[in-house]
């Protein structure tokens, strides 16, 4: 196989309660890669449509993902196979870097997940992981790994521990649906964790990871009241919810006609919500429409299940 295609999805970090440790990945938006295996050894971004994303190899987070594949695969097969390596890429932004909806977690996924293929699979997820949050690094000053994790395994993803790497996948009710909007300012990441407190209180502690422990629980027993109930965010939530345009409006008004509860997207401005079903989740993202039309804020809006796969390809 010379080439595929992937559709790298976008993903939603934090669930409310869980800072860098729970991420769930969308169907969509999806960003677009198309990645070939060259006999030009080296990385070239070809083109990157739809966002003015650093060619500059060194503050791209798809090449620098892909390099660290690299560099273990060439530590596995011997120096002269790797040599011959090359890979030519093409992105098309469709997550808006900024957007909180994990757009450098969706580059630096797909490349790595894609490479892995047309190298005939010489990785398996977590490695995949690792090197996906390489990239993340990059664009976040942070190595953390609630984005990249659920875009490679799909569905709702736990970090048990970073030192030594430990994800597991957790189960998601059928049912579960997310509205999200996306105000169309820019926040980046690296800018929402600085203000962040580096203390916390022990009552915040006990409150946080109650929530966390019983929003595990709700999803393992279906249980959508307690998944409610646990989407509660003490610590990061009330200072980050100043940087968003009437958040705390917008999660009254959605709860308001039954959206279970939720939150801030990642690192913001993107706000999402959880409901039961696909219809409530509809008149979820029509609320947002509505509180947001009169604002002077450009948005846009999307209503998403979860997507269990996570990275979806095909050969091209
Ligand atoms: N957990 C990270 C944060 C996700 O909230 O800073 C960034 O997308």
């Amino acid at each position: 196989m010379k080439g595929i295609k992937i559709f790298s999805p976008a993903t939603i970090a934090n669930l409310v309660c869980g800072f860098d440790i729970i991420g769930l990945s969308l169907d969509f938006p999806n960003d677009e890669i198309f990645l070939y295996k060259s006999n030009n050894p080296g990385i070239h971004i070809q083109q990157i449509h739809g966002s003015s994303l650093p060619q500059d190899p060194n503050k791209n987070v798809a090449f620098i993902a892909l390099q660290a594949l690299l560099k273990t695969y060439k530590k596995k097969h011997k120096i002269e196979k790797y040599k011959k390596i090359g890979f030519t890429l093409e992105l098309i932004k469709n997550i808006l870097p900024g957007s909180g909806i994990g757009s450098s977690a969706a580059s630096a996924a797909g490349v790595v997940f894609g490479a892995n293929i047309l190298l005939g699979k010489p990785f398996n997820k977590m490695q995949l992981i690792r090197f996906a949050m390489e990239g993340e690094r990059i664009a976040s000053g942070t190595f953390h790994a609630d984005n990249v994790a659920p875009a490679i395994m799909g569905g709702v993803t736990l970090v048990r521990s970073y030192h030594p790497l430990d994800i597991t996948k957790l189960p998601s009710p059928k049912e579960l649906w997310v509205s999200i909007i996306h105000p169309q300012i820019e926040i980046k990441t690296s800018d929402a964790r600085e203000i962040l407190k580096k203390k916390i209180l022990m009552k915040d502690a006990i409150r946080q990871w109650g929530n966390i422990g019983a929003l595990i629980a709700g999803l393992y027993q279906e249980n959508y009241e307690l998944i409610s109930r646990s989407l509660e965010d003490v610590i990061v939530e009330p200072i980050r919810s100043m940087l968003i345009p009437a958040f705390y409006e917008l999660k009254k008004k959605c709860k308001e006609i039954g959206a279970l509860g939720g939150g801030i997207s990642g690192s913001g401005p993107s706000v999402f919500m959880l409901s039961k079903g696909n219809h409530t989740a509809q008149k979820v993202t029509d609320m947002m429409n509505r509180v947001y039309s009169s604002l002077r804020i450009d948005y846009k809006t999307y209503t998403s299940p979860i997507n269990q796969r996570g990275i979806k390809w095909n050969k091209i």
